[in-house]
């Protein structure tokens, strides 16, 4: 059996049924302009060993493991990377400083200031949106993120990883912030189980008709 197909037996990799899924069909590569925008915080090779599985060394080079989905979404689509990211500067010293940091962020409902902006969003028709769960539910970047664009007519791919919370929820409160959007089926999976199966994400890709 493929370890794909152990990983779905034992629900570690999901794949979301919207019930506002758009029609397959409306997604074949060739004629959508297509934007992958995610949020990654790695963290850096000395803060402690438990956090070591969010953080993939893959062919020498270091990903966090949403980023290593959003690459490998890329390299089968061609299409357009955007990374999110917050002016202000996460604490990266400790682990327990992040997850303190972000847990106040979440409870204050903080919008935290982007840093880049997308010049050419309208250009874009269909967007994969990555993130990692922090606390149940997305990073607070991801909030501004979605308060920032409209995506009005536009069709939503979320993709995220986690360390057992699988989605929580996260789908359907992008379906909320984004009540005129579409939605195709997106993929979450166990973050240290990421690197092991880059063709289930093509498999992915394939089911949603994104790529054939
Ligand atoms: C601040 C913080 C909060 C987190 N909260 C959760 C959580 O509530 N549930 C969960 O399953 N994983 C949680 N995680 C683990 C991340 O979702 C997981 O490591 C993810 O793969 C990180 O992706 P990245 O390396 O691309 O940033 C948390 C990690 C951080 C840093």
């Amino acid at each position: 059996m493929k370890i794909s197909s152990l990983l779905k037996a034992a629900g570690l990799i999901t794949l979301l049924a919207s019930g506002a899924s758009a029609s397959a069909a409306e997604a074949s590569l060739s004629n959508h302009k297509i934007l992958i925008a995610y949020f990654s915080f790695p963290l850096p090779q000395d803060v402690d060993a438990t956090t070591s599985a969010s953080r993939l060394e893959v062919h020498g080079k270091t990903y966090g493991s949403v980023e290593y989905v959003a690459d490998i979404i890329a390299k089968n689509t061609g299409a357009d990377l955007f990374k999110i990211e917050t002016v202000q500067q996460y604490p990266i010293d400790e682990y327990d400083h992040l997850t303190d940091f972000a847990h106040e962020e979440a409870e204050n409902d903080a919008r935290p200031a982007l840093k880049n902006t997308i010049d050419n969003f309208d250009d874009y028709d269909t967007v994969f949106v990555g993130y990692p769960i922090w606390w149940y539910k997305m990073p607070m970047a991801l909030y501004t993120f979605f308060d920032t664009y409209d995506f009005s007519g536009k069709t939503i791919i979320p993709f995220s990883t986690h360390g057992g919370s699988r989605w929580s929820g996260t789908t359907r409160e992008i379906e909320r912030l984004e009540p005129n959007a579409k939605f195709l089926d997106g993929y979450s999976i166990y973050r240290s189980l990421t690197p092991y199966d880059p063709e289930d994400i093509k498999n992915w890709l394939k089911d949603i008709n994104i790529v054939k």
